[in-house]
């Protein structure tokens, strides 16, 4: 750990490290696969789908920027190369073969909810750390992933 005047305990500041590089790694992989969906999708609603999973990489790569940021102001060291990510990622592998827009629809509802539910873990973590202000970075992550579950859901309105 680099010495700063943050002045949560330096083990309490490595600990959160690692949680934020934890979540930085599904972030990073979860970025990645919604771009791979957005590339790939075809079906009768593709241009809504496909620009809204546009905008939903670029808010989930911001929130990673967030989260590394987070861990180097705290002493540590961001790990979000594409490679670290994919190693320590809790996502399962984006389906490579989907074409049809459910499938690629479900998948990143699948994902999203997965990413959802280790962030909601990683709010009560940091509260429990001490570190309000990593609890309310994960909180704010958390809000917008639920609210993107949310568009994603609407389109399989019926298929739940
Ligand atoms: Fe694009």
């Amino acid at each position: 750990m680099i010495p700063t005047r943050i002045d949560l305990p330096a083990d309490t500041r490595a600990r959160i490290v690692e949680l934020l590089n934890a979540r930085l790694a599904d972030l990073a992989d979860l970025r990645s696969q919604l771009k791979q969906a957005h590339w790939n999708i075809k079906g009768p609603a593709f241009f809504a789908i496909h620009e809204l999973l546009d905008t939903i990489a670029s808010q989930v790569d911001e929130h990673a920027d967030e989260v590394a940021e987070r861990a180097v102001q705290l002493g540590g060291r961001a790990l979000g190369t594409s490679r670290a990510a994919a190693h320590r990622s809790t996502l399962p592998e984006y389906p490579l073969d989907a074409i049809h827009q459910n499938e690629h629809l479900e998948a990143v509802a699948e994902r999203l909810a997965m990413a959802g539910t280790a962030i909601r873990t990683a709010i009560e973590t940091s509260t429990g750390l001490g570190d309000a202000g990593t609890a309310d970075l994960f909180t704010e992550i958390s809000r917008s992933l639920d609210k993107n579950l949310w568009f994603v859901e609407a389109h399989l309105q019926g298929r739940l």
